[in-house]
């Protein structure tokens, strides 16, 4: 059955347009009689150029990256990077206790362990503690970019290089930041990017996956799309070693990159304004003893989806967020517990717990593993628990005018002050 304009006015409704506008689309539409669409990204009367693949181009343009992945998630495009760089049994893989779970998941997903990491006051990976819980088996490192701020790349890059670690970077929520220079996602060997609906950048679900090795751009192509095996005009040149596995099927359908393609368009563009809006609140914050901006390991580079503070504890913090909400300002914290925060590592029971979709317990269990499991529990992080604690999160908005920062920032001064003395 074709796919025609019955089909194309469901997803005009999605858009919620008026009934009166959509009488009016649909009278246009009705006057003309083109072929069927063609919704599967490969083949078709475009040759496989249709619009995932012109987002993809776009999308390394726009990274400076060699190869970009359409994928149909973030989660995808981790997965998918997992599989390229070969991470699987036996491996361990440094994860920060601060992430969206996929971050983590994926690791258990892909038979591998995942060695939970404290963050700094970046509430990214702490450099650190990543160096303390090296082992013989540490395979690779997932750097997360979490609200828009890039992570200590260069003391990470460092571990990476000394050890012969793979870094793939999450840039799930930061697309479009950078860190000294490079935009982030192309300072590892493989950037994931999500483009689900609460991201910088969104199609509804979607990602990439960047990198500039062809080789682990092959076999995430190879993973991301199963059944295709070799196919010459897509993948690499020549067959080579490693090429060939069973994967799975991630692949971006050409409504999702429709969308994608005037996301990555706009991309810099909302980023720049972003990033000139959180300054008009950011550059006017009065930090004092006990009550600090979140550190920017690049402050050029900071995508500027929120602003982070920390208060003096977390019941200093919860008052200075309820005196911001009663000048008018709403923040959100991290201080109750009784609420599940998919972020924060100690509601992560499946992994605290080591619950696996197969009885036999793999890859908690997997005798390809010749190290010692790290001690899970609620506390294996104590610096992250006390930092989320005490922290005060404001989304950013690209709207906002000099008055909204002078009144923003008037607000998060005043309840400061008020709580503090
Ligand atoms: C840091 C991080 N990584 C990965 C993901 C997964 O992305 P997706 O929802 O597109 O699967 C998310 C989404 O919330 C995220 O925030």
């Amino acid at each position: 059955m074709k796919a025609g304009r019955e089909e194309l006015m469901e997803i005009v409704d999605v858009w919620g347009y008026s009934e009166e506008a959509q009488a009016k689309i649909r009278a246009i539409l009705e006057s003309e009689d083109p072929p069927p669409p063609h919704l599967f990204r490969y083949y078709g009367p475009l040759e496989g150029k249709g619009k995932v693949w012109q987002a993809e181009r776009l999308f390394e343009e726009t990274i400076g990256t060699t190869h970009a992945l359409a994928v149909n998630s973030g989660t995808s495009a981790l997965m998918s990077a997992v599989a390229a760089a070969g991470i699987g049994p036996g491996d361990e893989v440094i994860v920060p206790g601060y992430t969206f779970f996929a971050s983590a998941s994926i690791v258990v997903a892909s038979r591998a362990i995942p060695v939970i990491t404290e963050v700094n006051d970046s509430l990214n990976l702490d450099p650190e503690d990543v160096r303390r819980r090296l082992t013989p088996q540490t395979r690779a490192i997932i750097a997360v970019h979490m609200k828009g701020m890039p992570a200590d790349m260069a003391e990470i890059m460092a571990i990476a290089a000394e050890h012969d670690l793979i870094v793939i970077e999450d840039v799930a929520q930061a697309c479009g930041g950078s860190y000294g220079g490079k935009m982030l996602g192309t300072i590892g060997d493989l950037g994931a990017f999500s483009f689900d609906f609460y991201k910088v950048a969104q199609s509804g679900e979607g990602g990439f996956v960047a990198t500039d090795d062809v080789f682990l751009n092959m076999r995430a192509q190879s993973w991301h799309d199963t059944a295709a095996c070799w196919r010459p005009d897509r993948y690499a040149a020549e067959r080579s070693e490693g090429e060939l596995f069973c994967g799975e099927n991630y692949r971006m359908s050409e409504m999702q990159g429709a969308v994608a393609l005037v996301q990555v368009r706009k991309l810099s563009g909302y980023v720049s304004r972003l990033q000139a809006a959180k300054r008009k609140v950011r550059d006017r914050i009065e930090e004092r003893d006990g009550f600090a901006l979140r550190r920017r390991p690049d402050p050029a580079g900071d995508a500027s989806t929120a602003l982070v503070m920390f208060g003096p504890s977390p019941e200093g913090a919860m008052a200075i967020m309820a005196a911001m909400g009663e000048r008018g300002v709403g923040a959100g914290g991290r201080f109750d517990q009784t609420v599940r925060d998919w972020h924060v590592y100690n509601f992560w029971e499946h992994i605290l717990e080591q619950k696996t979709v197969t009885e036999e317990g793999c890859p908690f269990t997997c005798p390809y593993y010749q190290g010692t499991l790290p001690e899970y529990s609620p506390e294996m992080c104590p610096n992250t628990l006390d930092l989320l604690g005490r922290s005060i999160h404001l989304g950013v908005s690209e709207d906002w005018t000099d008055e909204d920062g002078e009144r923003i920032a008037d607000a998060i001064n005043g309840a400061v002050a008020e709580v503090m003395g």
